[in-house]
């Protein structure tokens, strides 16, 4: 056992950490700038005054702080060697256990479960023990420990062998993978994970259905869940802070612009995500394309705004699908857009400001992922549309679970049936659109991100 007894009473473990660092490049010693996360862990966190926040460093200017011991009070990161982060995190949990969740193989050659995989594996071993260790030496007597996602997947086991006194939980964003698709992880290594997540005292989903899938890979690979509780807590999205953020000078400021970009008298169909395989960008764009094909009469009359942000732009197969997708948006602008009309308004740098102002416009939200743990654009749309909007919504999110009954429901791999759904989602009435928009917004804040963890802190500490 740990000789070392911290203060911490909570604690949170996590790969991206609410805040990074940046040196800056004046010569000598280069001052470094701290950057603030907006992500909705970090509010839904901001309810708990006194806690420790353990993080990944992730790049130079993280590590530069680390070394140099500039501490942001609350959060300590881990300064894990480059190579051995590179292979836990691009290799093993985006390449691999994002991909099983998200069910992204093309299985007729991938995966491969070779000698380079394990020797990733290894490294995946070593960067959660990194985490155990670091919160076993944090953790105050008996204290509570939520640990985040894929990532962090053996921390609960491990940190169980070195602290049995303390609560841990763990609580997984994203979907979790049926069981005939998590088994084609090799047997010793599906068997490693859920025993690692079963070292916590309870573990929470974003929704039933992926505390089910869970459940059912615990009973056919180990004959059940060992005693571990297992909840749900879905997330919503933050009312009172987006009704007020999305009425700022800089939201009005791009509002403007976009409504310039626009036209005047069009309709809006928004999109907003991460640029991420499992958002199924492309075939919304496709979906749009066949609507102004099939339905000529849209044609001038609306505009379709995609942003489209950058994300693990280290593993090639995102970059292949970034490029894909201005490559799709060009050519439907080269085929049907004319002197004053630009059918898709893409966007690829990230501006939470401008994504606000694209939510207030927004006459239809398009979500349409293959597979996704929650997806909060989908709660935030209805809050933030200032004339109410139509959602149109794959039922593959886990927020078609809380949302689907007043969205219209797309099977995600359907382009025809999306671009029918986008058609009738234009054509909806105002007052159906209204009362429906009201539903949506309701449903969508019922659980705000401050609630949603103080639940799981009374659940895991009387579990
Ligand atoms: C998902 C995961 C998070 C992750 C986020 C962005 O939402 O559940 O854990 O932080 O994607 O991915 P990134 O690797 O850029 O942080």
């Amino acid at each position: 056992m740990a000789s070392t007894r911290g203060a911490a009473e909570v604690l949170v473990a996590s790969n991206r950490g609410p805040v990074s660092y940046v040196v800056g490049d004046s010569p000598g010693a280069g001052s470094i700038e701290t950057k603030r996360g907006g992500g909705g862990l970090v509010s839904a966190l901001s309810v708990v005054d006194d806690k420790l926040w353990v993080c990944a460093a992730l790049g130079d200017g993280d590590r530069e702080a680390v070394r140099r011991g500039v501490a942001e009070p609350g959060v300590r990161m881990l300064d894990i060697d480059p190579a051995v982060h590179a292979d836990a995190y691009n290799g093993i949990a985006n390449s691999v256990l994002w991909f099983v969740h998200h069910m992204l193989y093309q299985t007729p050659l991938e995966p491969s479960f070779d000698p380079e995989f394990r020797r990733q594996w290894a490294s995946y071993e070593a960067y959660n023990r990194a985490f155990a260790e670091a919160l076993a030496e944090e953790a105050a007597p008996g204290a509570t420990v939520v640990v985040q996602d894929y990532h962090l997947a053996l921390v609960p086991g491990m940190l169980r062998a070195l602290r049995d006194d303390l609560r841990i939980g763990h609580f997984s964003h994203t979907p979790w993978a049926p069981v005939d698709y998590f088994r084609m992880l090799p047997d010793d290594i599906a068997e490693q994970l859920l025993n690692g997540m079963l070292g916590a005292d309870r573990l929470a989903f974003l929704t039933r259905r992926w505390a089910d899938a869970f459940t059912e890979c615990c009973t056919r690979i180990l004959g059940g869940t060992s005693g571990t509780r297992i909840g749900v807590h879905g997330l919503g999205a933050d009312a009172d802070f987006l009704r007020e953020r999305s009425r700022a000078a800089d939201v009005e400021e791009r509002l403007a612009a976009l409504r310039e970009q626009v036209g005047p008298g069009r309709k809006v169909i928004v999109r907003v995500d991460r640029t991420e395989l499992s958002k199924n960008i492309v075939r919304g764009l496709r979906a749009y394309e066949l609507l102004l094909e099939t339905q000529p009469e849209w044609r001038e009359k609306v505009v379709h705004v995609a942003f489209a942000y950058p994300s693990r732009q280290d593993l090639a197969v995102y970059r292949a699908y970034t490029e894909e997708v201005s490559r799709v948006a060009e050519a439907i602008n080269s085929r049907f857009g004319t002197a004053g009309w630009t059918p898709v308004v893409l966007h690829v740098k990230d501006d939470f400001a401008r994504s606000l102002a694209a939510y207030r416009l927004a006459d239809v939200a398009l979500v349409n992922p293959v597979r996704d743990g929650m997806n909060l654009v989908a709660k935030e749309v209805p809050v933030v549309s200032d004339d109410g909007c139509v959602l149109v919504l794959s039922r593959e999110a886990g927020a078609y679970e809380e949302l689907g009954e007043d969205a219209l429901v797309v099977n995600p791999y359907d382009v025809s049936g999306t671009s029918a759904a986008l058609g009738a989602a234009l054509g909806m009435a105002e007052g159906e659109r209204a009362e429906r928009t009201k539903r949506l917004a309701a449903a969508g804040t019922a659980l705000p991100p401050g609630q949603w963890f103080l639940d799981q802190l009374t659940a895991l500490r009387d579990s």
